[in-house]
Order: C-alpha cells, then structure tokens, then sequence
C-alpha cells in the first residue's frame, strides 16, 4: 500500500522558509516511500469565495476556476500538509482565500447532509500543518490554527500536528535554524509509518 501525501505551499515567496520546510517533510515523507506532490497555491488560478450561498442549494460551486479541482486532490490523499508563512498574525492571503473556498464542502455536510467523514476515514487521513514567522514569541502561530482546523475538519482530516519555526529574522532565513528542517524531515517519514500502521489496521 503506497501513502499518498499533498503538500499545498500558501506562501507566495517561492523556494522561501515555509516552502523550504515544506520541502523537508515531503522529503522524508518520499524516502519513507509516499507517492508526494506539491501544490504552489500562486501558480493556481482561483479566486476567493463570492458568498453567493448557490453551494447551499447544489452543492458545488458555480466558481468555474482551479479551486474544486485541488479539493479533490486533497479528498483523495491520505495526508495533506498545508504551509504558510505568518503573516499579519494569521495565514497568507492566498491560503485564506483557498480555505473559505471549501464552502461546498460545508454545505454537504451541514446543510444538504450528502458528506459525511466517518471517525474511521478521520484516523486514517492525517492533516499538518507547516508554518514559519519572523517574530520570537512562542504564540505567534496562535491565531493561524482555527483557519487551518476548519481546513481539515472540513476535508475529513486528523489535523495531527504543527511543524513551526519561529525567529526567522533572528535566524535569517530557515537554512540556518538549528533543527527546523530536520525535524521537518523526520516528521514526514514518521506520518508515512503511521498511516501505513493504521491504514493496515
Ligand atoms: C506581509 C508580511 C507580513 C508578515 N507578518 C508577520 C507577523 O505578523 N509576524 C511574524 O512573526 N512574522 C511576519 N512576517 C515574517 C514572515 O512570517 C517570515 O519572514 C516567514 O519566514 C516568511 O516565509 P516565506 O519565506 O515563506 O515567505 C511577515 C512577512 C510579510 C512579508
């Protein structure tokens, strides 16, 4: 059985720190023998949610752009780990934008009641999330956390774990963190086990 794994890149910086982290755990993730790809969110065309609320009667979206599409390639992995940079205290623009485009997925499931995640398909789908900030402060990806939870409660993921380095302007960029991208590394060959462990189960 080969463990599918996303990485979505919600910095518009390419090659940067978070993208770099990112890199690191799929990495590990591909020596411990996932399928990996990655998503750059700014070579995506898509727009933010309209609010039209014509997903509470249907179920899809009438925005005919590149969003649905990567939301089906997210349903169909078995862990998707979601990265971006703090900025402004929260999430990217880009990232945001993508996530409140999960709205039909939301009316599926609370509205239209056609979706429905079993606790099962929860253990068995790991979601993580990737993120780097300039400032020191521990709490400082503190208000990222809600955003990315709504992204896997609504997706049908276990959000299992943060993979976060602060300091980066103290640092100067993630390459010369002490244990960031190790870390980062091991974490991504550590999930693989996991999911091959409970997906065998
Ligand atoms: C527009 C903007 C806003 C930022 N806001 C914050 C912030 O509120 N708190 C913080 O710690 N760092 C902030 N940063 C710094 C970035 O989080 C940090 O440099 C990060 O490592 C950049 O990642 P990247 O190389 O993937 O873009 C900001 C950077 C930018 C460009």
């Amino acid at each position: 059985m080969t463990i599918t794994i996303l990485g979505i890149s919600g910095s518009p910086h390419r090659h940067g720190n978070t993208e770099t982290l990112l890199d690191s755990f799929l990495d590990g993730a591909r020596v411990a023998g996932a399928s990996v790809e990655k998503v750059v969110l700014t070579d995506l065309n898509y727009a933010p949610c309209r609010g039209c609320n014509a997903c509470h009667k249907t179920g899809n979206c009438i925005v005919k752009d590149e969003a649905p599409g990567l939301y089906d390639r997210i349903l169909a992995a078995d862990c998707v780990a979601v990265a971006s940079p703090i900025y402004s205290m929260g999430i990217t623009a880009q990232l945001k934008g993508f996530i409140d485009r999960a709205q039909y997925l939301w009316a599926r499931k609370f509205i239209l009641k056609t979706l429905d995640f079993s606790p099962d398909h929860i253990k068995k789908h790991k979601g993580v999330f990737i993120s780097t900030a300039g400032q020191n402060q521990t709490n400082v990806f503190d208000s990222a956390f809600p955003a990315i939870t709504a992204l896997f409660h609504g997706t049908g993921f276990d959000y299992s774990d943060n993979i976060v380095a602060n300091n980066m302007d103290k640092y100067n960029g993630i390459k010369n963190h002490p244990t960031a991208l190790q870390e980062a590394y091991e974490k991504g060959q550590q999930i693989v086990r996991e999911l091959e462990k409970i997906k065998s189960t």
